[in-house]
């Protein structure tokens, strides 16, 4: 009767191992719940004023999850300001880089680089133009999908 040890040894390792692989899918979860995914608007967005946006700085739409750059006079740049890493917005933007205040990534506002991980992918660029004075970031043909335009 020297077997029967064994295989309960194999069953309680068994019962870890799939514990702590319930751990990591709980894990996998949290993250995606972050806003890792979340898509930008595929419509057209206003953001006002395009002199809001000082030549040779940039400035934060937080509330549209954009960052808007001037290298020089009438040239824009956007990207997402939606950290690649898990998805938190950037709160400020200081030296030519914007700051994500959930873990310290640091991205480069003229080319969306991430200067700073634990991000390692850039900020996905964003078509914008000036209308008007106005800055709009989206497709350019984005509203021609109503059939009566
Ligand atoms: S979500 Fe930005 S550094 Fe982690």
């Amino acid at each position: 009767m020297s077997g029967q040890p064994a295989p309960r040894r194999t069953v309680l390792k068994g019962a870890v191992l799939a514990g702590a692989a319930g751990l990591g899918v709980a894990a996998c979860s949290t993250e995606s719940k972050l806003g890792h995914a979340k898509p930008l608007p595929s419509t057209p967005v206003d953001l006002g004023a395009a002199d809001e946006v000082p030549v040779g700085g940039a400035k934060l739409y937080r509330e549209q999850r954009i960052l808007v750059s001037c290298p020089s006079e009438g040239k824009y740049k956007a990207f997402s300001a939606q950290c690649t890493h898990a998805g938190c917005v950037l709160d400020k933007i200081e030296k030519g880089e914007g700051n994500c205040p959930c873990h310290g990534s640091r991205f480069d506002v003229t080319t969306g680089e991430a200067l700073q991980g634990p991000a390692t992918v850039p900020l996905p660029a964003i078509p914008v133009r000036v209308e008007g004075g106005k800055l709009i970031t989206g497709a350019a043909g984005a509203a021609t999908s109503d059939p009566d335009a």
